[in-house]
């Protein structure tokens, strides 16, 4: 399918993981070129390979989401290539399990670190450039947990997800009349490293709270992803769409 896109630049953070790796590679066959950054050189190298073979331009970037200066680098980075970023995915992001007894000090400010600061550090790096140039579309990871009861996610994951669904709002209506678009999904549980690297009890749980009776695929998600960082989408923003097989419903 042509959605338009044909020679657009795109940051995928997190593009080393499962849901970051599908996103890259469907932009890819869409004809935009994709720097992928992530902490991990290994899986992100994979990732460059998917988006080569897709016939797109792609290159690795390390970056840390904890770190303002690693991502202020890897947006610098990623703009310098084609001299800038029309399309940003922040799908780097961590998962604990557990109860509100079991979340340290220090586990809580590394679960907001990764998945609320460092989303906002890097659409913060980026939105300068889409404002200048009046064109650019942001697309959050947020979370079903971060919307409904949580089966097992930790508190802190939940309040990290939730913070990604308000900042996605605030930073919409800030750069709404510029021409930029920031939008978010809330996926339940998908099939990545996520949720396939639990427990098998615990995977089974999660199984029950989906009625479509399995997980999301990644297709299914960077799919929605792809269209509303495209311009199919150019009236939505602000908006978080869920993807979870009817375990919420609005
Ligand atoms: N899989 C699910 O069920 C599910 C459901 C809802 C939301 N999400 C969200 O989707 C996003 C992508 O998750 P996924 O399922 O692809 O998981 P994943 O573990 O496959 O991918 C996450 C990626 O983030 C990277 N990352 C972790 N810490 C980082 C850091 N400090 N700096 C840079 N990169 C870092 C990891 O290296 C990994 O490649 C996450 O934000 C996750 O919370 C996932």
């Amino acid at each position: 399918m042509d959605l338009g896109m044909r020679g657009r630049v795109a940051l995928v953070t997190g593009g080393g993981g499962g849901i970051g790796r599908e996103v890259a590679t469907i932009l890819a066959r869409e004809g935009v070129d994709v720097a992928v950054a992530d902490l991990r050189p290994e899986p992100t190298r994979g990732t460059v390979e998917a988006v080569e073979a897709a016939g797109a331009g792609a290159m690795a970037i390390t970056i840390d989401m904890t770190d303002d200066a690693s991502v202020r680098a890897a947006v610098s980075t990623a703009e310098e290539w084609h001299g800038r970023v029309d399309i940003l995915v922040n799908a780097a992001g961590i998962y604990h399990v557990g109860t509100y007894a079991e979340v340290t000090a220090q586990a809580w400010d590394l679960m907001q670190g990764v998945n609320l600061r460092g989303t906002f550090l890097a659409c913060q790096a980026v939105l300068p450039g889409m404002v200048t140039r009046r064109r650019g579309a942001i697309v959050n990871l947020a979370s079903i947990s971060g919307r409904t009861r949580s089966t097992l996610a930790a508190p802190s994951y939940v309040a990290s997800k939730a913070g990604i669904i308000g900042l996605t709002m605030s930073l919409a209506m800030q750069v709404a009349s510029a021409g930029v678009r920031v939008n978010a999904v809330a996926p339940g549980p998908t099939e990545t490293e996520m949720i396939l690297g639990l427990p098998e009890e615990l995977q089974a749980k999660v199984l029950a709270t989906i009625p479509i009776g399995r997980l999301a695929t990644t297709a299914e998600v960077a799919s929605t992803i792809v269209f509303l960082a495209s311009d199919l989408s150019g009236s939505t923003t602000g908006e978080t769409v869920n993807i979870n097989g009817g375990a919420f419903m609005v």
